[in-house]
């Protein structure tokens, strides 16, 4: 049977749009979050990328997580994160804020892809703060995450890659398989940004699932005179996103007895 086949036109643009961007210090959100809604209907002014929030309800379902956990702060404008940083710095003052709080702009917060869960204690949450200890129903649904796209995005001992500080409660959604990958080998959104840089289309990455498919996954980097063209097989699931820097990362779902040099 012919292969089906397709064109793909990315513009410069598009390198900052989708769930892999990485947005950090130095590396601010260019684009516009996408369909924002809640979280959850009690918490109408919590909002998140659909896409995400609609794993993270399957998530909470599956650990029975809304019981406890409170969804403590997900989308956030530049002018709230303005406000959240300037508050920040008059009570706790400059060292903790640059910690615990990315410069307006530069916030995961602003992509829609991250949220905080919190855990009331003694019926307060910390904003800034909130508790997301290691134990009981925290960890539980820490454990599944991966399995649902979400990333602990901040962990202990990695301050210096990540440059904020151990942040037990804040979750990014990358996707899967790239949740499961990153846990698997411990990496964070800038280790395994950088790791992906070594995978071409012509040796991609490949990831087996637990259900015996295959994934590749490689690293386009981005055309600078001109928008970047990719072809992709129409017959499999694929995803592209941009990685915020300078390229794309494509993943392609092929079947196991397809090979490498098509
Ligand atoms: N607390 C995280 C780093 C933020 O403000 O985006
Ligand atoms: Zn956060």
């Amino acid at each position: 049977m012919k292969e089906s086949k397709k064109v793909i036109e990315l513009t410069p643009a598009q390198v900052h749009t989708g769930f892999l961007i990485l947005v950090g210090k130095g590396a601010p959100f260019l684009s516009h979050p996408s369909a924002l809604v809640p979280v959850k209907e009690e918490t109408p002014s919590v909002l998140l990328e659909q896409r995400a929030a609609s794993l993270l309800h399957s998530l909470m379902q599956q650990c029975g997580g809304w019981q406890d956990i409170v969804p403590v702060s997900a989308w956030r404008s530049v002018q709230e994160q303005t406000v959240l940083y300037q508050q920040s710095v008059a009570e706790n003052g400059e060292d903790f804020t640059r910690r615990y709080v990315a410069v307006p702009g530069e916030s995961e917060h602003h992509t829609g892809l991250a949220v905080d869960l919190g855990l009331p204690v003694n019926g307060t949450v910390d904003f800034i703060r909130p508790a997301f200890p290691y134990i009981g129903l925290c960890q539980t649904i820490r454990k599944a995450a991966p399995s649902f796209g979400f990333i602990e995005r901040y962990p202990e001992g990695k301050e210096l890659v990540t440059r904020i500080d151990h942040e037990p409660w804040h979750f990014r959604y990358v996707g899967v398989p790239h949740a499961a990958i990153m846990t698997q080998k411990g990496f964070t959104l800038e280790e395994y940004i950088a790791f992906l840089r070594n995978y071409t289309r012509e040796r991609p990455f490949l990831y087996h699932t637990k259900t015996n498919e295959t994934i590749q996954i490689s690293f386009i980097p981005m055309s600078t005179k001109q928008n970047t063209t990719i072809v992709v097989r129409t017959d499999r699931p694929y995803i592209l996103s941009g990685n915020n820097i300078d390229g794309f990362i494509l993943i392609e779902w092929r079947t196991s007895h397809d090979t490498l040099d098509r």
